[in-house]
């Protein structure tokens, strides 16, 4: 770790801005920061949805836990992908850090983000009421093992004060 004590990870469904929060935060305040979605992407030379097509959700779950462990152990920010609640292996891991934020928003903003996304496989053609009802049976895994909730829907500076006054403050 660089900057900060232990890793600040950023859980939230598909769309909530966890890449823009963490990108932003790194700039901001020096630390390291990747991307899990990027580095997994990196490492298998394989974008998601090809992994997704050719191996299966499942086989994607344990290469997120995978390589979660490995950017745990070197970033001091990390944005993770929405779904990685779904891996048992991932959220177990994730139960063990301490500043994990959950990053969320009304889901018609959601909807409207991630619709479209050819790069989303679990989001790509759904109708609202199917990405509702995959949101909704994400949620208490979200709110299990976050530090706090953050509502992503303001401006990336007031979003940041949020989550530096809660360290400060912890
Ligand atoms: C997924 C979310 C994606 C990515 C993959 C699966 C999901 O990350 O990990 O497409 O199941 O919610 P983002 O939350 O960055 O879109």
């Amino acid at each position: 770790m660089n900057s900060a004590l232990t890793p600040i990870v950023l859980i939230g469904f598909m769309g909530t801005g966890k890449t823009t929060l963490g990108q932003y935060m790194a700039k901001a305040n020096n630390y390291t920061y990747i991307d899990l979605d990027h580095y997994i992407v990196e490492q298998e030379q394989r974008t998601i949805p090809e992994i997704f097509e050719s191996d299966g959700e499942s086989v994607f779950r344990q290469l997120e836990a995978f390589y979660l462990q490995q950017c745990l152990e070197q970033y001091d920010i990390i944005a993770t992908g929405g779904g990685i609640i779904e891996g048992e292996q991932s959220l177990q891991l994730l139960k063990q850090v301490k500043y994990v934020y959950w990053l969320d928003c009304e889901l018609e903003v959601l909807y409207e983000r991630v619709k479209s996304d050819e790069n989303r496989p679990n989001a790509n053609n759904k109708t609202f009421p199917e990405l509702k009802w995959l949101y909704l049976s994400r949620v208490s895994r979200y709110n299990e093992i976050a530090f706090k909730k953050v509502n992503s829907n303001q401006k990336l500076c007031d979003l940041q004060s949020e989550i530096i006054q809660s360290l400060i403050s912890d």
